[in-house]
């Protein structure tokens, strides 16, 4: 018997909808022609991982217990998976090879976990997947992330961004306009990204308290909150959310103009009300807006430095890279 594997999870990057995942609200990413590959063969009682881009390869023993303390730091993730599938997770011998630029907020983490999750041997949906990918997440690097990254990843549809109701988890694949490109900007590594995170999460847990799920709660329920920085954050999300809808309907039919008019507007909302931008980053969507032939341009992601994403008319010549949606995370044995 062989037991050869090659798993293989995208990266994403989010069209719009930053922010608004852990409050259950909606979100529009897509996967991106990058992958994380882990491949490998069954071994014979623990996890050992080498890694084409890390100095230190992974020996994790099974089962695990404390995702956190495990050491080179890149093998938190697979700890973090492999303590969440438990006494069923199988044991690997691999290497890890990757396209997407690792701390750029294209979801380097997120693939990693996905991969490494098919590969000790989670069977199960694409929401179960990813599930289990975003709570090994929390345990490995303490950031009480959201759904997002995951959930695109394991769900991924080519040529397609997913419109996906982070409360429900259902997802809509709505196609990426053939007379458009979707442009990626690496513009800085974050910094500081986890703890200004976590704080955000807890804001929006104070704005919760006071008028009920962000997800449900009107702009007048928003200007009842006393709290000049908690009503900021909550105008964020409540306005993101109805911006979200109205950017699937204007892909939907076309309307470039007004989704490029729209990822601007979701960018001076996280630089002004949610703060999670940069100087670095507002000027390269300045400047990328400034560009002939690009309808807009926005921080993507978590913040704090990373990518700027753009849509364009196709052919626009920008500094960033043109991205491709491809089909989700998917495992091959022989
Ligand atoms: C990070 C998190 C996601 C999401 C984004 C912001 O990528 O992992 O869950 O919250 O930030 O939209």
């Amino acid at each position: 018997m062989t037991n050869h594997f090659v798993a293989r999870a995208p990266g994403r990057v989010n069209l719009i909808g930053d922010h608004t995942d852990y409050t259950g609200g909606l979100v529009l990413p897509m996967t991106i022609d990058r992958w994380t590959v882990i491949e490998g063969s069954h071994g014979e009682s623990t996890i050992t991982l080498t890694s084409a881009d890390e100095p230190d390869p992974v020996s994790i023993t099974l089962p695990v217990e404390n995702p956190a303390a495990a050491e080179p730091r890149w093998g938190r993730y697979v700890a973090g998976v492999a303590a969440e599938i438990g006494v069923t997770a199988i044991p690997i011998v691999g290497h890890v090879t990757t396209t997407i630029p690792v701390g750029a907020g294209l979801s380097s983490s997120a693939a990693l976990e996905v991969a490494a999750a098919l590969a000790l041997g989670f069977d199960g949906t694409a929401a179960d997947l990813a599930q289990l990918a975003r709570r090994a997440e929390h345990r490995a690097s303490g950031v009480p992330c959201g759904i997002m990254d995951q959930l695109c990843i394991a769900a991924g549809v080519a040529d397609h961004a997913l419109l996906i109701d982070c409360h429900t988890l259902e997802i809509e694949a709505v196609p990426v306009p053939h007379n458009a490109d979707v442009i990626v900007q690496f513009v800085a590594h974050r910094t500081l990204a986890g703890s200004e995170y976590a704080q955000r999460v807890a804001e929006c847990e104070r704005a919760e308290r006071l008028i009920g799920p962000l997800r449900l709660a009107t702009l007048a329920d928003v200007r009842t909150i006393d709290d000049p920085l908690i009503q900021r954050r909550a105008r964020h999300v409540v306005s993101e959310n109805q911006r979200v809808r109205d950017f699937a309907v204007a892909l939907r039919t076309n309307d470039l103009a007004t989704a490029g008019r729209l990822m601007l507007e979701s960018h001076h909302s996280l630089r002004d009300d949610y703060e999670t931008s940069t100087p670095a980053i507002n000027e390269a969507v300045r400047q990328m807006c400034a560009t002939p032939g690009v309808y807009g341009a926005r921080m993507t992601g978590g913040g704090f430095g990373g990518c700027i994403v753009a849509l364009t008319a196709p052919g626009t010549t920008t500094t960033g890279w043109v991205v491709r949606a491809v089909d989700g995370a998917t495992i091959d044995r022989t």
